[in-house]
């Protein structure tokens, strides 16, 4: 399996999760707002030149009273820079075959290597839809308090956060 940026040649349009509008986002919006007006970046898993998984990827902040207190703990009380994971999905015949978690974990890359070489990163955060909140639980994403009105797009998602510290700490570096 490749992961690699999207492309405007790439072919979108067979692509099925079973999710309509995670579908529909990246048949019509991914590469207009990678392309055209830099909303994010998708990256998409590919086996046999076939698109079987994407993940898309924008700069975000959050504020410092949403953090959870042992990540709050020394820093200063204004919002924080994280990379926010804002869609993922994988195509329905290959969901349960680990592309969703290398896809996370090459985001989680992303965010080490942000924060080491790029520009200040504190974490990963994701709006968790109801189904996959223990997907993310389970690489150690962590809820975080939903500011009000800050989910009015996604009702029925939850915030979740990684932060970088822990995922150097899961690769054993530091
Ligand atoms: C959620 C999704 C991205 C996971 O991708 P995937 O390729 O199917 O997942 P993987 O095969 O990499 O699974 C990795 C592990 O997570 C577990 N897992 C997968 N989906 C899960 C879920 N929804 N809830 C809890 N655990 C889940 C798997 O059992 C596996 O565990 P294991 O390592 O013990 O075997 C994918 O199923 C999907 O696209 N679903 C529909 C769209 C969606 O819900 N997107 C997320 C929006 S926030």
């Amino acid at each position: 399996m490749e992961i690699r940026v999207l492309l405007p040649s790439d072919d979108r349009s067979s692509f099925r999760s079973g999710n309509v509008e995670l579908d529909r986002f990246f048949q019509r919006f991914a590469g207009q707002n990678q392309f055209r007006v830099q909303l994010g970046v998708t990256h998409i898993a590919l086996e046999a030149g076939r698109i079987v998984g994407f993940v898309t990827v924008s700069a975000a902040q959050v504020k410092w009273a949403d953090l959870p207190a042992a990540v709050r703990k020394g820093l200063p009380g204004y919002p924080v820079p994280v990379l926010r994971l804002s869609r993922m999905a994988v195509s329905e015949a290959a969901q349960g075959g680990g592309i969703g978690a290398a896809l996370l974990r090459h985001v989680n890359l992303m965010a080490v290597e942000l924060a080491a070489n790029k520009l200040g990163c504190l974490g990963v955060v994701v709006d968790a839809k109801a189904e996959a909140t223990g997907f993310y639980a389970r690489y150690g994403f962590i809820e975080l308090e939903a500011e009000e009105g800050a989910l009015a797009d996604h009702p029925d998602a939850t915030p979740m956060f990684l932060s970088v510290r822990r995922i150097r700490s899961a690769l054993g570096s530091h």
